[in-house]
């Protein structure tokens, strides 16, 4: 077993620390603040290759592993971790399925500038009465001459007001539960689609949350992704590299709040000394780096996982669990060191602590992994 990075891993990872340290992070509390979608930097983004990073190169994308991905997302979201989402959803939740699903005329028209970050995707699964169960879809997929009909509603749609390109799952045969739900590749140009509203939230506020309205919006036939049926295995085997995503996402976010912390104890004095020098912090400390190491551990591992073909759905449920509370954890104590100051807007632990809790919420709660680990464990 070899944990030294390629050169080519230690070049991504440095590109997007670079990048992000420079143009995220300055203005990354303002973009929270304001509630602002960074457009300009997701356009950046576009161009330095991120939106696409695994997708291959005759496609537009970078052509790189899973674990360049990983590196970059946990750069790009220790600076932002909206932008970290923003970015997270494009490759793993609308380039990956488009690539491993899609025509070859899906390919060129909609992956192409998708991973080229001309274009931005959003991942339309979840419902108002369908979040863990995801095979609840009520949204209706009903046959239109060659092509098809949708009618429903989506919420919690990260990009979902921003993006151009939709995958939309919905039902085309109630009575077949799992087996009856289809995928379909909707753009928002489209005639009936429309964003009801936006969420206010606690974190990840730079990025657009919205719940969408399908009504009776036309698909031509050739935008059906995959096969009648296979929109399920479609939904799960893309969330399987999403919580990849989010993982990363839980590392960046959970390295931004142990950073500062950690170089806090060693300035802020308290009873005539730092107060890295109390046992109380130096175990908070210890605990904090032991969580992010072995995060990451698992983050890595099943990025390597995927690259090596065949099912690795445990692996990315253990790393998105483990990161996303793994982060919870984190950012809690990186406050709790910080002290009042840990609870003021003035300092960036606050943020940290409000991005770190929807990691354990979406794509999967952290129940949701547990399911999909023991029912693999169960198997074995
Ligand atoms: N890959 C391929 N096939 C899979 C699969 C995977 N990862 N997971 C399940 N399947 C297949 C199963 O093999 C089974 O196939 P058969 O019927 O042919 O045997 C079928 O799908 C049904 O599987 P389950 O019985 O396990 O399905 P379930 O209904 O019990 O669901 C669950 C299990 C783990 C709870 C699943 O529903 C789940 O992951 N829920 C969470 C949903 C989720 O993550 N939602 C987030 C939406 S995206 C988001 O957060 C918004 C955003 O924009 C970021």
């Amino acid at each position: 077993m070899n944990f030294e990075l390629t050169e080519q891993q230690r070049m991504i990872r440095d590109m997007a620390r670079d990048f992000a340290q420079k143009a995220i992070a300055p203005v990354a509390a303002a973009l929270d603040h304001e509630e602002r979608f960074p457009a300009e930097i997701v356009k950046q983004m576009g161009e330095l290759g991120f939106m696409g990073m695994n997708v291959q190169e005759k496609y537009g994308g970078a052509g790189l592993d899973t674990l360049c991905y990983v590196l970059a997302m946990e750069e790009i979201s220790r600076a932002c971790a909206s932008c970290g989402v923003i970015m997270s959803v494009n490759n793993s939740l609308v380039c990956w399925p488009l690539e491993a699903y899609g025509s070859e005329e899906q390919k060129q028209r909609f992956l192409k500038p998708l991973a080229q970050g001309q274009l931005l995707g959003a991942y339309c699964l979840s419902e108002p009465g369908a979040g863990t169960d995801a095979a609840a879809q009520s949204t209706t997929a009903k046959r239109d001459g060659d092509g098809w009909v949708l009618g429903g509603m989506k919420n919690f749609i990260t990009n979902g007001a921003h993006a151009d390109v939709l995958i939309v799952f919905a039902q085309t045969d109630p009575a077949l539960k799992h087996k009856g739900i289809a995928a379909f590749i909707v753009e928002s140009t489209a005639e009936g689609f429309s964003v009801i509203r936006k969420e206010e939230k606690m974190g990840i506020r730079a990025s657009d949350t919205a719940q969408l309205a399908f009504d009776n919006v036309k698909v031509p036939a050739d935008q059906l992704l995959g096969e009648v049926g296979q929109g399920f295995k479609v939904a799960m085997s893309t969330l399987d590299g999403g919580r990849i995503g989010i993982a990363s996402q839980a590392l960046g976010i959970s390295a931004a709040a142990y950073e500062a912390a950690l170089s806090y104890s060693k300035q802020r004095e308290q009873f005539g000394q730092p107060i890295c020098n109390f046992q109380a912090i130096q175990w908070k400390i210890a605990e904090m780096a032991t969580r992010l190491d072995a995060a990451r551990l698992l983050t890595y591992r099943a990025a390597f996982a995927k690259d090596q073909g065949g099912r690795y759905s445990e692996e990315s449920a253990m790393a998105k669990l483990y990161a996303s509370e793994a982060s919870h954890f984190i950012t809690n104590e990186a406050v709790q060191i910080f002290g009042g100051n840990g609870y003021s807007k003035e300092f960036p632990v606050e943020r940290h602590f409000r991005d770190a809790k929807i990691t354990e919420i979406y794509e999967g709660t952290s129940e949701a992994q547990r399911m999909v680990i023991a029912s693999m464990e169960l198997k074995k």
